[in-house]
């Protein structure tokens, strides 16, 4: 079965991310989570952002949900001496985002939606998104450990998987690894309408994932295609399964977004990157310039059709009352 549409109306948590039309209710708030204790790490080139250990984490997410955040979307950090050349750490038990994954679970339940990012390029030693083979990304062996990956963050108990890494044929892999394996609530958000765009340095940096040679240009999309692979993108992600269909950047592709929303019949979400993050904070200083700007930006993005919003302003927004 590709198709699970109760998924996505499967605890009041999700109910709310997907199908409240509030700017509120849409919000997700990324976080980037590292092994230890007590670790609070400042990221530099994303003020506001920091990476963080389980425990820490766990006390972030608590205050944010109090504020009214109520959707999360996890990165997985990981030191350079642990990585090999297919991710092996991202999909192994001791993962500390795997123990994050179980304590939100357990402390929140059907109250939240915890999202975990599904890819292999914060744990690759050369910081591909994918397996190489023969000098090239091969994209079938990548499939095969994507799967791995997802099934550690289903069987912790994640919400949503989010694949975020532009490999083909990956939504249907991953949706039939978890019929196999019993994991008949567990939601996958693609990134189906991924960019190779240069609005993502930041986030690089945050999650040490800079590839060491070479670009993404071979899997992500090129920055001049138009609606046509947009839509084949997005369209063929819902055949094969996938329960929210992402768009990424957002800012600088608010029209594909309108024609993507156009012909989906999934919730839509925008990712309104770390380039885009940066950018606002560093062009204003006082509070009341920044909460307008970000509102003007949330706004464009309900506009052009999202139902959900990823943002590094998501805290502030709430906090400071910019909506
Ligand atoms: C992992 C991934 C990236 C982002 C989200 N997931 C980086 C990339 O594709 O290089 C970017 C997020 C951001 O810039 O905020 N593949």
């Amino acid at each position: 079965m590709n198709l699970r549409p109760r998924i996505n109306r499967w605890t009041p948590a999700r109910r709310d991310l997907n199908f409240n039309s509030s700017i509120q209710s849409s919000l997700v708030q990324p976080h980037f989570v590292v092994a230890g204790e007590g670790v609070d790490e400042p990221i530099a080139s994303m003020p506001g952002i920091h990476r963080q250990s389980p425990d820490v984490l766990l006390q972030t997410i608590a205050a944010d949900m109090k504020l009214g955040i109520h959707s999360h979307m996890l990165f997985p950090v990981v030191e350079s001496h642990e990585k090999d050349p297919i991710a092996s750490i991202a999909s192994s038990k001791e993962l500390p985002l795997l123990q994050a994954i179980r304590d939100l679970k357990s402390q929140f339940g059907g109250s939240i939606v915890v999202m975990t990012d599904v890819c292999l390029c914060t744990a690759t030693d050369h910081g591909h998104c994918g397996v190489i083979h023969n000098e090239e990304i091969n994209n079938d062996l990548s499939v095969v450990e994507l799967c791995k990956i997802a099934l550690a963050h289903a069987e912790a108990g994640a919400d949503y998987v989010s694949a975020s890494d532009m490999m083909d044929g990956r939504v249907l892999a991953i949706r039939a690894a978890f019929e196999d394996a019993g994991f008949v609530d567990t939601g996958i958000l693609s990134y189906s309408v991924k960019y190779a765009s240069s609005f993502y340095g930041p986030f690089r940096d945050a999650a040490h994932s800079m590839p060491s040679f070479g670009d993404r240009s071979s899997h992500q999309m090129d920055i001049r295609s138009g609606y046509g692979e947009a839509i084949l993108e997005a369209t063929s992600d819902e055949a094969e399964g996938a329960d929210i269909i992402m768009i990424k950047p957002a800012m600088t592709y608010l029209d594909v977004v309108r024609n993507v929303a156009d012909v989906v019949s999934r919730p839509v979400a925008v990712y309104n990157v770390s380039g885009e993050y940066s950018m606002i904070m560093a062009s204003t200083d006082d509070d009341e310039s920044r909460g307008k700007m970000v509102r003007e930006v949330f706004h464009s993005f309900k506009r052009a059709g999202a139902d959900i919003i990823v943002s590094y302003h998501a805290r502030d927004a709430m906090s400071r009352n910019w909506l």
